[in-house]
C-alpha cells in the first residue's frame, strides 16, 4: 500500500501559511492534518472551523481533519468538508461511533475511527465494514512534542495482520526513526509534526524528502 505523508499543522509557522502550503502543493504531500481539540475530550485547545475553512478554501490537497472533541455528533455541520477529505474522530468521544461513521460519509468524506493508546483493538469489531480507515494514536492526544507510547507499534501489527487492504493512520511522535518501525508494522499514513515534517533542523522540503525516504 501506498505510504502517505499528512503534516500537522498544528505545528506549522502560522504567520508563514500561505508559502509553507504552496511548498506542500509543489511537493504533492497528500494530506494535510488538522487537530481539532475542544479542552474537555483534551485538556488543551488547538485548531477550529475557520481553519479548516480557509485551508479547504485556499488549497486542493484533501484536508485530515482529526477531531479530539466530545459528542462530534453535534458537530461536523459546523465543519465544510467533502468529497477526498479524511475526518477522523475518537471511539472514546461518543456513544453513537457507528452514526458518526455514517453522518461522515453521507457528507462524502471518508470515515476514520481513532483510537487512544488504551483503547483495544476490539471495539472495531463492528465498525470495521463501515470504515475507510483508522487512526491508531501513538501518544496520548493533546500535545505535540510527546514521547512514543511504545506499545502502539505492536498494536499497528495486529490490526495489520487482521486487515490487509485497511489505511492505517498514525499520529504522534511520527518521528524520522519512528516512522520507519510504524511502516514496517503496517501503518501506511503518517502525520508529521514537530518530530519530522516541522522539525527545526531541516527546511520542510528536506524534512518531507528524508520522511519520504523512510516510509517508501
Ligand atoms: C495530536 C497531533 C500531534 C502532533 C504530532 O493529534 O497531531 O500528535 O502534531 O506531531 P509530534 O508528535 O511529532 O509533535
Ligand atoms: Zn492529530
Amino acid at each position: 500500500m501506498d505510504s502517505k505523508i499528512s503534516p500537522s499543522m498544528m505545528c506549522a509557522d502560522f504567520l508563514h501559511l500561505e508559502r509553507d502550503i504552496k511548498v506542500f502543493e509543489d511537493l504533492n504531500i497528500d494530506l494535510l492534518h488538522i487537530d481539532v481539540m475542544d479542552g474537555v475530550f483534551v485538556p488543551n485547545y488547538t485548531l477550529g472551523t475557520d481553519f479548516v475553512r480557509v485551508l479547504k478554501d485556499n488549497t486542493k490537497i484533501p484536508l485530515d481533519i482529526h477531531l479530539m472533541i466530545e459528542r462530534p455528533e453535534d458537530k461536523l455541520d459546523w465543519f465544510n468538508f467533502g468529497v477526498g477529505d479524511y475526518v477522523s474522530f475518537h471511539y472514546e468521544s461518543t456513544n453513537h461511533s457507528q452514526r458518526v461513521i455514517s453522518e461522515i460519509k453521507k457528507r462524502k468524506a471518508k470515515a476514520m475511527l481513532a483510537l487512544n493508546p488504551a483503547t483495544p483493538l476490539c471495539v472495531l469489531e463492528d465498525l470495521i465494514g463501515d470504515l475507510d480507515a483508522v487512526l491508531i494514536m501513538t501518544v496520548n492526544p493533546g500535545y505535540a512534542g510527546q514521547k512514543l507510547v511504545p506499545q502502539t507499534i505492536d498494536k499497528i501489527k495486529r490490526l495489520r495482520q487482521m486487515h490487509p487492504d485497511l489505511e492505517i493512520e498514525v499520529d504522534g511522535n511520527v518521528s524520522f526513526n519512528n516512522a520507519v518501525i510504524m511502516h514496517r508494522a503496517g501503518a501506511n499514513i503518517f502525520v508529521a509534526g514537530s518530530s519530522s515534517v516541522f522539525s527545526h533542523d531541516g527546511t520542510l522540503q528536506e524534512n518531507v524528502a528524508m520522511l519520504r525516504a523512510g516510509v517508501a
